[in-house]
Parts: structure tokens; C-alpha cells; sequence
């Protein structure tokens, strides 16, 4: 159970950060050195939509697998200890994200990238646009710090 556990986790979490990368690094710029406006918002706002909605299942499988893990190995015991640093590191990465896609990018990005869409508000395009790139670079690192912690706790690497 363990095992099958453990190559769900990993096979979903290069799906998803692997899907995150590739928005980041290659559909971002795409949609930003796109000249007309709307073309540019309607280009991101399609991925956007498609990738969170996979974005949500990822994010539930990864936690479900990494919960029942933790709890077969008796590892629940490590959150928030010394020795579970970077399980508990993890841990806390996948809250942040379940709120950012539960919570916020429904409430706030899609709900942005439709106004957009319609021309209801002026907005300023570019900037939204330059945001947007901050935000996703900042999530695909905070992905790199929990995936380098899924090493550290599965492989037991001294680190302090
Ligand atoms: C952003 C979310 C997460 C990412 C990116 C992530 C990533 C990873 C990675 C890359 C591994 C290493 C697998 C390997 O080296 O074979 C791992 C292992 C592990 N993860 Fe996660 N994980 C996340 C969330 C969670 C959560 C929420 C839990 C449970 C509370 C969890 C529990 C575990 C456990 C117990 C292992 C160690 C498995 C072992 O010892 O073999 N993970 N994770």
C-alpha cells in the first residue's frame, strides 16, 4: 500500500508541476508578447482554466497519498518536530496551494481574467500580465522547495 502510495504521489506531482512549468515558462510568455489585448487575455485565460481545474485533482490526489503515507508509517507523529522538518515543510506547501486553488484563484484570477475578457473594468493589461508571471514563478519555486522536501523525507538526507 505504501509503495503504491508513493508512486501515485510522485507520478502527480510531475504532472502537476510539470504542467506548472510549462504554463510559467512557455504559455505566459506566449500570451504576453501577444500584441492585441484581447488575444492576449483570451489565450491565457483558456489555460488557466483548463490547468487549474487539473491543477485541483493533482492537488487532491498529492495530499490523499501523502496523507495516508504519513499515517500507514506513523509519520504524523514528526509534523511540526525538529526531525520532521521537511515532511512538515511539505505539509505546508500543499495547505498553501489547496487555499491558493480552492479558495483564491476561483474567487480571484478567474473572476479578473473574465472581467478582462468582457472590457467591464479599465485595467491596466500589462501589469496584471507582469503580476501574473511574478505570482507563477513564486508558486513553481515554493513547488521546487516541497518537492526537494519529498526528497529529503523520503531518502532521510541529514540536513540539520
Ligand atoms: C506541494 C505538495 C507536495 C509535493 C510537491 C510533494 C512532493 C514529494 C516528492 C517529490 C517526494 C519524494 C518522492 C521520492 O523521492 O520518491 C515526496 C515524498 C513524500 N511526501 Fe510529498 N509532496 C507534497 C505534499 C505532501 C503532503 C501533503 C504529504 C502528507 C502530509 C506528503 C507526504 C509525503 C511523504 C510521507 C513522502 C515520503 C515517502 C517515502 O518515504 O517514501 N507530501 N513528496
Amino acid at each position: 500500500m505504501f509503495m503504491l502510495m508513493h508512486i501515485i504521489h510522485l507520478l502527480t506531482v510531475i504532472l502537476w508541476i510539470g504542467g506548472l512549468a510549462f504554463v510559467t515558462v512557455i504559455m505566459l510568455p506566449i500570451a504576453i508578447n501577444t500584441k492585441e489585448p484581447l488575444q492576449k487575455v483570451l489565450s491565457f485565460q483558456r489555460v488557466e482554466h483548463r490547468f487549474a481545474k487539473q491543477a485541483r485533482i493533482y492537488n487532491v490526489i498529492t495530499g490523499a497519498s501523502g496523507f495516508v503515507m504519513l499515517y500507514i508509517n506513523g509519520w504524523h507523529h514528526l509534523l511540526f518536530t525538529r526531525q520532521g522538518l521537511a515532511l512538515t515543510v511539505m505539509t505546508m506547501i500543499w495547505v498553501f496551494w489547496f487555499v491558493m486553488l480552492w479558495g483564491l484563484e476561483p474567487l480571484i484570477i478567474r473572476k479578473m481574467l473574465d472581467k478582462m475578457m468582457k472590457g467591464e473594468e479599465k485595467m491596466d493589461i500589462d501589469g496584471v500580465f507582469r503580476k501574473m508571471v511574478k505570482l507563477h514563478w513564486v508558486m513553481m519555486a515554493v513547488s521546487l522547495v516541497a518537492a526537494a522536501a519529498g526528497a529529503l523525507t523520503a531518502h532521510g538526507y541529514p540536513i540539520i
